[in-house]
């Protein structure tokens, strides 16, 4: 199914989302808050299947790579100290009439020249001269620079001395933490620090589902190098994000590695490569890769925090950043996953990735031999995988519910079954069934997820 330009596709994932518990609107039965959402009992497995993915590959099965937990609540110092606080906004239209507030990349765009149209039109239409052409900038403020900085107060007193920020990036942690970190692994360049979990940003419109939201989930590793070894390992990290994104389950042909140009870049960085994707509502940012040299470190630490233990020399180390949105992620993942075809929806996510492995299903819901048997396979299988039971329907829809959410495997538990002690498995992409023994069923799935 075509993925970039076709809205028809978001809606279709959005409802999916929702009929199936994978994502629901944040606080809906209060009307919702500003484009926030809860991922429900499938997402939730989603989310946490790509997480554990990718601690595995970056941190547990690398020789240079540690990971961190951080507090989420920092000393406000530290967004001083990394130019947050000064540097880190967006610029911002806002309407004259209403004081709604628009991001804005490039104020003069096609595409906020037609938001700009857009809200007019629905909002004031009595301001819209007949038979005049629309003129967007009576009625819009000049850009303005906003900051993303999400504020809130610590402790009983509210006041100036109180404010403490939401993190807008975990990185700052895994930079303050740096010296730490070094003297208790005893870590030489090069090596790394990973970590995942929430931030935080005021965005001025947040919007397309889980894409842009204001509070979010990040997966960042900061990898710590020598300075005349940066473009190496720029150049490494690149590959290393396109293997992730196969292993995602992504097609490369709808990513595209864009070059950020100096004026573009955030303020700590000397080279930034974006990964666009060409999600249904256009062509934007999926993740980021950035050469933030010894900027971080120096705003940090008064003292070179590294020490070469062959000569001596005391340095700052230089960083490369790659970051990847987490929710972005289980959005890309969902919209290569998605099928429709021969009558059915699918998802074909990557075996890792499915919520559920497998499905176990008695063949008639009225045989309690049938039932009993097919509750003993599922208890088995349990122990090792995430398992259904359904005993709901008939089979044809057992297996329509199952493709929907992605579950890569079906067995059923039928009159054979009692003879042979054997099992039908079908598979969710090929839909072929094949009769494999109730003893082997857990090396055949462990065989299927490497
Ligand atoms: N430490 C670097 C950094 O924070 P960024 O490009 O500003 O870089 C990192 O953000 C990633 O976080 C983005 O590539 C994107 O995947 C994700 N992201 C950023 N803002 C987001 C938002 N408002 N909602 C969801 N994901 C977001």
């Amino acid at each position: 199914m075509k993925k970039e330009n076709n809205p028809q596709l978001m809606e279709k994932i959005i409802s999916l989302c929702k009929r199936r518990g994978f994502v629901f609107p944040g606080s809906e039965i209060y009307g919702g808050l500003a484009n926030s959402f809860d991922y429900g009992p499938l997402g939730v497995e989603l989310k946490n299947n790509i997480k554990n993915l990718w601690w595995k590959r970056f941190v547990q099965q690398r020789d240079d790579m540690v990971g961190i937990d951080a507090a989420l609540i920092m000393n406000p110092k530290v967004w001083e100290a990394s130019g947050h606080l000064e540097n880190f906004s967006d610029p911002l239209v806002e309407c004259q009439i209403c004081h709604e507030r628009f991001r804005c990349d490039d104020p003069f765009s096609e595409e906020t020249t037609k938001e700009m149209a857009k809200h007019i039109f629905k909002k004031h239409p009595d301001r819209i001269g007949r038979g005049t052409e629309y003129k967007w900038e009576e009625h819009y403020a000049k850009p303005k620079q906003f900051n993303l900085m999400l504020k809130t107060f610590l402790g009983p007193v509210e006041n100036n001395d109180s404010i403490v920020y939401f993190r807008p990036e975990i990185a700052q942690s895994m930079f303050v933490d740096f010296k730490n970190v070094l003297d208790t692994t005893r870590r030489k360049l090069p090596f790394g620090i990973a970590s995942q979990g929430k931030a935080f940003r005021n965005e001025i419109t947040p919007g397309n589902f889980i894409f842009r939201t204001r509070e979010f989930n990040l997966m960042e590793l900061e990898y710590f190098i020598s300075e005349n070894e940066w473009e190496k390992w720029f150049e490494y990290w690149k590959e290393e994000m396109k293997n992730w994104l196969k292993e995602l389950g992504v097609n490369l042909k709808h990513v595209h590695e864009i070059e950020i140009p100096e004026g573009e870049r955030a303020h700590y960085s000397k080279r930034t490569i974006d990964f666009e994707y060409d999600y249904p509502f256009g062509r934007k940012e999926l993740y980021g890769l950035a050469y933030r040299n010894d900027f971080d470190l120096k705003r940090h630490f008064k003292e070179p925090p590294y020490e070469d233990a062959e000569s001596g020399e005391k340095f700052y180390p230089h960083v490369i950043e790659p970051t990847f949105g987490l929710d972005r992620s289980i959005l890309v993942s969902l919209l290569e996953a998605y099928h429709e075809e021969e009558g059915r929806i699918v998802l074909k996510l990557p075996v890792k990735l499915a919520p559920y492995k497998v499905a176990v299903f008695p063949l008639l819901k009225n045989k309690p031999e049938l039932v009993e048997k097919a509750r003993e396979v599922y208890g088995a299988l349990r122990k090792q995988f995430t398992v259904a039971f359904d005993d709901r329907g008939n089979i044809g829809k057992r297996y329509y519910s199952q493709d929907e959410i992605g579950t890569p495997f079906c067995i059923t538990v039928d009159f054979d079954t009692l003879k042979n002690d054997d099992v039908t498995v079908r598979d969710r992409d090929t839909m072929k069934q094949e009769r494999i023994k109730i003893k082997d069923l857990q090396t055949y799935i462990n065989g299927k997820l490497i």
